[in-house]
């Protein structure tokens, strides 16, 4: 008689975003990827939000870090009112307004335009991270857009950090960015029209206030997880390290970023609606439409001062 072996596999719970999936009750959540990024469905936004769904919608933004809605033609007014469940709103000064407000920015490439070849951009970056509170989310729209393409693809920089070895976490946990965006607008204007940036043409903000110095890894307020906070779009230098040698660990770490295995990926129809975290993602347009309008508006929700590993140990 054949002897059985019964071999224990323990298997864990399902893993979403590098997380184990919470319940949902009051909406429906369907992951876009194993990566990043989740579907809701069930809500209206124009409507005030209940508590309960409101909390709902909140532990998908935390464990999936980019939330998408469809279908939500929503006013201004409207738009405003539920980004700011996120946090406080805040302008920009580099990014162009929409309908004259400045709370509002538009992304727009109009169907005439050539590809727009901006190469920082053209990466996966996080928006703005010369502030000293950078954004924690940004809220985002689409008006119009291509019947294909055109896509905004994520990263979790979270699993990017998750992945490396102790020995370079250990190295890039003590180390600090030197981010700038004061020469945004003078390089801008060497580039060929046709490649150029859609800058804000004035703005408010001090020379102090387009420079700041933040952790190369950054720790989530509130859960503790910890994401890389370095990427090339108005990165200087790591602070103690010559420019040629903070490239090259930046280009390396950069490369990582691209992995697909830490990405999803949102298809815009008009009124579909993303929210995503800018603290602990990477995101970048796909420009590979043509003959098409693309033009998304926007929030931002001001973050908190980046808190690094040092902060952490010297709670
Ligand atoms: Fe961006």
């Amino acid at each position: 008689m054949a002897t059985q072996i019964h071999q224990s596999h323990e298997v864990g719970p399902p893993i979403a975003a590098g997380l184990p999936m919470p319940q949902f009750r009051k909406i429906t959540v369907e992951p876009l990827s194993g990566a990043c990024g989740c579907e809701i469905g069930g809500v209206d936004l124009r409507e005030p939000l209940q508590p309960d769904v409101l909390a709902e919608i909140m532990l998908a933004f935390e464990q999936f870090l980019v939330i998408v809605f469809r279908d939500q033609d929503l006013t201004p007014e409207q738009h405003k009112t539920f980004s700011r469940h996120f946090g406080e709103l805040t302008e920009l000064p580099q990014a162009p307004t929409y309908g004259g407000d400045r709370l509002m920015q538009e992304v727009r490439r109009e169907a005439w335009e050539a590809v727009n070849v901006v190469p920082s951009f053209e990466h996966f970056h996080t928006d703005s991270p010369f502030l000293a509170q950078p954004p924690k989310a940004i809220v985002m729209r689409a008006l119009d857009c291509p019947q294909w393409g055109g896509d905004t693809a994520f990263s979790n920089a979270c699993l990017v950090y998750e992945h490396l070895s102790d020995g370079l976490k250990a190295v890039i946990d003590t180390l600090q960015v030197v981010y700038s965006g004061k020469e945004i607008w003078s390089r801008n204007e060497k580039l060929p029209p046709d490649k150029r940036l859609r800058l804000r043409e004035s703005h408010d903000f001090t020379e102090d206030q387009l420079e700041s110095i933040h952790p190369a890894v950054r720790v989530h307020p509130e859960t503790g997880r910890r994401s890389l906070f370095a990427t090339s779009a108005y990165f200087q230098r790591f602070v103690g390290w010559s420019e040629e040698e903070s490239r090259a660990l930046l280009t390396y770490l950069q490369g990582l970023a691209q992995h697909l295995h830490y990405h999803c990926r949102v298809k815009w129809r008009k009124n579909t609606l993303i929210v995503w975290d800018n603290r602990f993602t990477l995101h970048r347009g796909v420009h590979d439409f043509k003959n098409e309008r693309r033009h998304l508006i926007r929030t931002t929700v001001i973050g908190e001062r980046p808190l690094g590993v040092a902060d952490l140990t010297a709670r």
